[in-house]
């Protein structure tokens, strides 16, 4: 697949563009000055300067090359999953200067009995051509939600890349044998709190919730082995679509999606 492996420049944002030429005076009094300040804080930190650091390319050369740079059909991965490891790859890497934090934090949305949406951020902890796979509550508000509709819509919100990835599909929950490898593999104390937590659900103070955590700790103290909670465990997304948006200069972005065709994939440009 030519252009968009791993070693794909990840590109700045048209927000780094507008910020590094608003024409502020450089010498304009303390307030001037602090705006300048300000105004090299952002600089410091723009995904191009980010790239060029992993890169160790010229800077001048890959600022002219993002603004350039864009993402095509051409650079498109056969199936989505493929594409969605390439840019995970570069959100995992602009980590590392603190470009991004979390880039396995989405968005996922659920819609309840009543036709009224809701969202909340969740973990990806896995991802193949199966689905994208998050792990919850099993009597959660969502996990409820999805009981009832088990479509959702997953969303990457990796702006400091000026990019996000948006899945449409249908959850299930994975086995019970994937919950408890994952189970067993948090740390001690998360494994406490999922035991402890009644998600969702009102709870009279804190002291109560530290209350039942303690009970936990109580039962299971460190080093025995914690039994997963029956409420508890994960769900894999599959796609029907997936969404890939890199922000471009004047608005014009691409956004190529995936929609599910056959055994394959067919590919849409929509209007930014
Ligand atoms: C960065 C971040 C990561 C989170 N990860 C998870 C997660 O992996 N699983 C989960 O159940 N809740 C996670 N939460 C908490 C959820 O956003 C939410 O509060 C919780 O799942 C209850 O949602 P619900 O009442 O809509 O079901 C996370 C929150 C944040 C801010």
């Amino acid at each position: 697949m030519p252009g968009a492996g791993p070693g794909h420049p990840v590109p700045g944002g048209p927000v780094g563009g507008e910020f590094a030429h608003t024409g502020h005076p450089r010498t304009a009094g303390p307030h001037g000055t602090l705006r300048l300040r300000f105004l090299q804080d952002v600089r410091v930190r723009q995904p191009h300067d980010t790239d060029v650091q992993v890169h160790g390319d010229d800077p001048a050369a890959m600022r002219r090359q993002y603004r350039a740079a864009g993402l095509t059909e051409a650079d498109l991965a056969a199936d989505p999953c493929t594409q969605f490891a390439h840019w995970f790859a570069d959100a995992v890497r602009a980590t590392g200067s603190g470009l991004l934090t979390e880039p396995n934090a989405m968005v996922v949305s659920t819609v309840g009995a009543d036709g009224a949406p809701s969202s909340r951020t969740v973990l990806l902890k896995g991802y193949d051509q199966r689905g994208f796979v998050f792990y919850s509550n099993y009597d959660s508000r969502k996990s409820r939600e999805l009981a009832g509709n088990p479509r959702t819509c997953l969303l990457f919100p990796w702006h400091p890349m000026a990019r996000q990835v948006i899945v449409s599909g249908t959850a299930t929950r994975v086995s019970a044998e994937e919950t408890a490898a994952y189970f067993h593999s948090r740390p001690h104390g998360s494994q406490l709190g999922a035991r402890a937590s009644r998600q969702s659900t009102v709870v009279a103070s804190r002291e109560v919730l530290e209350q039942r955590y303690a009970e936990q700790a109580a039962r299971f103290p460190e080093g025995t082995q914690v039994p997963v909670p029956d409420h508890w465990g994960g769900f894999r997304v599959e796609a029907h679509t997936v969404e890939f948006w890199q922000g471009r200069e004047n608005r014009l972005h691409d956004r190529l999606r995936y929609t599910r065709s056959g055994a394959g994939w067919s590919v849409d440009r929509l209007a930014p």
